[in-house]
């Protein structure tokens, strides 16, 4: 509290944006965000290693683990030999580079870059703009990342990758039906809060992907840079997420309450893009859709947990705990339209 006063104090010459200078200030997400450019500066993936990249005599079968894809040990799949299960492999690691490829850039980056311009009805300071822009770049680089790992494992393979082109990710679903649902008036807000939670969710996958495989595996050393940043990211948006329920009036609370359960289940509750992504798959290996949904269902049999309500369910877990540490749950219509929809707890 100390060390920003002075920083108030600069900027009163600045007549009408003291108020808002002040309250950002007050609010510590400056100092944050200062400290958060220096961490950047100094740990940064792009600004300060050399990337991963494949050697000529990788293995294929090692590109994405097979204890990630229980489509993989299903005994349909089995049956057509090594050959297949390493094929199946390299289609799933498309998949998911294909997958990062796109979050970053359609969603995450553009979402930062409107972040570190657009006008807002809560005050954010310069210093948390400016990390919205090294979030983008670390994004853009990461999209680089994925697809220069794609083109290396189609070199490797002979595998033809899928197309990028009209792929859309369950996070651009998501944000999609924020983008057509949001009352006009708080889009900002409302795109702002489907980062913060999108960011949290994602980075959250991403470490429980990477504590599931071993060592020396490439997929876990290419999971372990993206989460140098992510881990970044994931504080800054809970951070942020705090940050702007408390400056947000009555009636934006109000709209952005009603507006996430619907943005949660898009996100959480359909997994309309992963049962096509795995049919089309498996239908590389000669499956038809109808076999192939057969497949899938039993290979995840067992998996997940269904009839727990949706706040419970495992998965979630990292968006509730976003939704508890932001304050929603302290405005009454936020709070009932969260728990009428599943989302928190009664
Ligand atoms: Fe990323
Ligand atoms: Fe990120």
């Amino acid at each position: 509290m100390v060390l920003v006063v002075p920083v108030v104090k600069w900027n009163v010459s600045f007549g009408p944006n003291m108020p808002e200078l002040y309250e950002a200030a007050m609010s510590g997400i400056d100092a944050y965000s200062q400290g958060y450019l220096r961490q950047w500066d100094a740990s940064a993936t792009i600004r300060t290693r050399p990337r991963y990249r494949l050697s000529a005599t990788q293995s294929l079968g090692d590109l994405f683990p097979a204890a990630l894809q229980p489509l993989a040990a299903h005994p349909a799949v089995t049956a057509l030999g090594k050959g297949a299960v390493e094929e199946l492999l390299v289609r799933t690691a498309y998949k998911f580079q294909s997958e990062v490829a796109s979050i970053e850039v359609e969603v995450v980056t553009a979402l930062c870059n409107a972040l570190s311009v657009r006008k807002l009805h809560f005050a954010l300071p310069e210093s948390a703009r400016h990390v919205a822009l090294t979030i983008a770049t670390d994004e853009v680089y990461h999209a680089y990342v994925a697809r220069e790992f794609i083109a290396d494992v189609q070199r490797l393979s002979g595998i033809e990758p899928p197309s990028l082109d009209g792929l859309e990710s369950q996070v651009a679903k998501a944000v999609s039906f924020v983008k057509r649902t949001a009352p006009p008036e708080f889009l900002g807000e409302a795109e702002t809060m489907a980062l913060c939670f999108a960011e949290n969710f994602v980075t959250d996958e991403l470490f429980n992907m990477w504590k599931g495989v071993e060592d020396d595996n490439p997929f876990r050393t290419i999971l372990r840079e993206h989460l140098v940043d992510e881990g970044r990211h994931q504080k800054f948006f809970q951070n942020l997420m705090r940050h702007m329920w408390d400056r947000l009036d009555v009636a934006a609370k109000d709209a952005l309450g009603r507006l996430l359960p619907g943005f949660l289940d898009v996100f959480l509750m359909d997994n309309a893009t992963m049962r096509e992504g795995a049919v089309e798959t498996l239908g590389a290996l000669g499956f038809d859709r109808a076999r192939s949904l057969e497949i899938m269902a039993e290979a995840y049999a067992g998996e997940g947990d269904a009839s727990a309500s949706k706040h419970a369910r495992k998965h979630v877990a990292q968006c509730t705990n976003l939704i508890r540490s932001s304050g929603m749950l302290d405005h009454a219509p936020a709070r009932e339209a969260l728990i009428e929809s599943g989302w928190a707890a009664p």
